[in-house]
């Protein structure tokens, strides 16, 4: 495990982050973070440009550090820069992989209980549109992927079109075993589409070590990005497997008349129309991420998050965390009060959380059963102060 930032280096971190004040505790990175300076002097230094000399002359001046953001996502997934898409969001590059992949009808989509609600709905239009089945594989007694039950539905390959996973779900603290699952389904020879929305910024990606076919994020979470970005990884080698299924004439080359040629590598999977001041904004954002060293981002999250669900234990919430490993994502309930009264009062003293909603996770609430939590997510600019203060204040609730 890398080396925690120390506190000189965390203030560091937030000096460089204007969100980052006395005043205000941001405990909603799993909603939308806090970009640096960079991220936000990117952005608005090319809106300036577009307003003064142009659009099409703004990218034009530009194309170096737009394809810089594709070297950087490469860096940071393990990946080749010919194998990342730009998207506006990680729906968006979840969507376009998945509706790519040929689907049977009567085969199966396999998935898990902890699916984000905008892929289980895609699943659902999947099953009415193409006839596929939805086989969710349950939960271990940790509440992680159970791998023997997965092993198991990949047993006839033929039968199943993909396995799609949320590697760290939207809440629960979970990080599921996606290098696991990644080597069942290469043993299988069947795409796996992984959803690591909550994972880019926040873990140690590599994609060979995962086995992944696809991979989509997001930009405004832990990645502490622009809103309005994201990014697909397609493996290179599952290109000749799949369509996109909206291509337009960035995707593919209009050749004839009457022909279309797709363009080789992840851009086939792009429209032509983006904001290119977020997208230089979200390469600022990645280049921020790697400089400090995401396996040190990765042990400031997971020591923050312990000792906030410690904390919160302390104070008599109950913390409904699953998992072996665990991320910076903590749901909790008090004791008397709704969640939603609880992050309003929250809120009456500048601590930023967010409430679970059904709609984004019902397989997982109704497994467990579960009331709108209050979801406080931890990044490495969190400090061990604004934890007890938090605590405090809920105590004092
Ligand atoms: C696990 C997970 N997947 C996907 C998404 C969707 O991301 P976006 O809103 O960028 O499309 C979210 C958003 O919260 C999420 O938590």
């Amino acid at each position: 495990m890398a080396a925690p930032f120390t506190d000189a280096e965390i203030e560091t971190i937030r000096a460089a982050t204007p969100g980052c004040r006395d005043e205000l505790i941001h405990l909603n990175h799993a909603g939308s973070s806090l970009p640096a300076q960079t991220v936000l002097d990117a952005q608005i230094e090319h809106l300036q440009r577009e307003a003064t000399i142009g659009g099409y002359e703004a990218a034009a001046a530009t194309a170096a550090e737009r394809e810089q953001t594709y070297e950087s996502i490469a860096a940071l997934l393990g990946a080749k820069r010919n194998e990342i898409a730009r998207f506006e969001h990680a729906t968006a590059a979840w969507s376009a992989a998945f509706w790519s992949i040929p689907m049977q009808p009567g085969q199966a989509i396999i998935t898990h209980d902890h699916d984000y609600g905008a892929n289980a709905v895609a699943m659902l239009h999947a099953a009415a549109t193409r006839g596929v089945r939805i086989v969710r594989v349950p939960s271990d007694a940790v509440g992680q992927i159970d791998l023997a039950a997965l092993a198991a539905a990949l047993d006839d390959p033929d039968g199943v079109a993909l396995v799609s996973l949320a590697w760290i779900p939207t809440n629960g603290g979970l990080v599921n075993p996606a290098a696991a699952v990644g080597a069942l389904t290469r043993a299988a020879g069947v795409p796996f589409l992984l959803d690591a929305c909550q994972a880019v910024g926040q873990l140690v990606i590599d994609v060979d070590t995962i086995g992944c076919d696809f991979l989509s994020g997001t930009g405004r979470k832990y990645l502490r990005g622009p809103r309005g970005t994201g990014f697909l990884y397609v493996r290179e080698s599952i290109l000749d497997r799949v369509v996109p299924s909206h291509p337009d004439h960035h995707s593919a080359e209009w050749t004839t008349l009457d022909t279309y040629t797709f363009e080789p590598g992840a851009t086939r999977f792009e429209y032509w129309e983006f904001s290119h001041a977020n997208w230089l904004g979200l390469g600022a954002a990645v280049d921020v991420a790697l400089d400090l060293g995401v396996d040190r981002i990765q042990t400031a999250i997971a020591r923050r998050a312990k000792d906030l669900r410690a904390g919160l234990s302390g104070i008599g919430m109950e913390v409904h965390d699953e998992g072996i490993a665990r991320c910076g994502i903590v749901t909790a309930t008090h004791p008397t009060l709704a969640s939603d009264v609880v992050q309003a009062r929250l809120a009456e003293q500048r601590i930023n959380t967010s409430v679970t909603h059904v709609g984004s996770s019902r397989a997982d609430v109704e497994r467990r059963d579960l009331a709108p939590m209050l979801r406080l997510s931890a990044h490495c600019t969190t400090t061990a102060a604004e934890v007890d203060h938090v605590c405090s204040t809920l105590a004092e609730l």
